[in-house]
């Protein structure tokens, strides 16, 4: 057999130098990051919408803004996983392919309240705004704050189409006429308006 000595290279010589160590186990885990994540990029499953999946109107995304704004994320997460407990209390587990059009996603993982990936349509536009408004007067034992100023703010008109104009960059397919529209689809909307729309559009392909 050959003495792998020999040629002065042993594997002794990358244990005993932090550097190699370092540098190697570097590239061994970029080499691995590469190969698990750079396809999911190119398969048709986690980048082309399931049947179904449209992209939020423009009063949906100005509710989507006010969800990010307001925190509701801190406390709940838009991802049912795979596991029984979850699916027969929320409906079916999420696909990717229903999160294309969100930039960014809402996933989560904190949940102090319950996830809200099927949420649309399990109550009404009225439950909801007695619920935001305040949380105690339809779920007594609730902890979730009570977000009473949203039936008085409304939505700007004035910045929702650069918004979808910006989503159509990173591949939201906004036509230009939902674009020239927006502005009046959510004239003298108030925030709670638009959070209720974006609610009640959530997780509906797949039930
Ligand atoms: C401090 C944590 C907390 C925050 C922040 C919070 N929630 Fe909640 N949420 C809860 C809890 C707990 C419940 C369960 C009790 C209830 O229904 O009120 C809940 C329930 C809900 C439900 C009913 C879900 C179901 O399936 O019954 C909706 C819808 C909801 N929250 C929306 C929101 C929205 C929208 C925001 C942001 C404006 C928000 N929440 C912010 C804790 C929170």
């Amino acid at each position: 057999m050959a003495d792998p000595t020999k040629n002065g290279f042993t594997h002794e010589k990358i244990e005993t130098s932090n550097f190699l160590m370092i540098v190697l186990i570097l590239v061994a885990i970029a080499f691995g990051g590469l190969v698990e994540i750079v396809p999911l990029f190119f398969q048709a499953s986690t980048t082309q919408p399931i049947k179904g999946v449209e992209p939020y109107t423009a009063l949906q995304l100005a509710g989507r803004d006010v969800y990010i704004r307001e925190g509701c994320y801190n406390c709940h997460s838009q991802m049912i996983r795979p596991l029984r407990a979850e699916t027969l209390r929320y409906g079916h587990y999420s696909v990717a392919g229903e999160f294309v059009y969100d930039h960014p996603f809402q996933w989560g993982s904190k949940r102090t309240g319950p996830d809200l990936h099927r949420v649309g349509g399990r109550y009404s536009d009225e439950w909801h705004r007695i619920h935001l408004n305040n949380p105690r007067d339809v779920v007594p034992e609730s902890n979730m704050p009570a977000y009473s100023w949203l039936d008085k703010g409304l939505v700007s008109p004035d910045e929702i189409a650069t918004h979808m104009r910006a989503l159509r960059k990173v591949g939201v397919p906004y036509t230009d006429a939902a674009i020239n529209n927006s502005a009046q689809e959510v004239k003298d909307k108030t925030d709670m308006d638009a959070l209720v729309a974006y609610l009640q559009a959530l997780g509906r392909a797949l039930k």
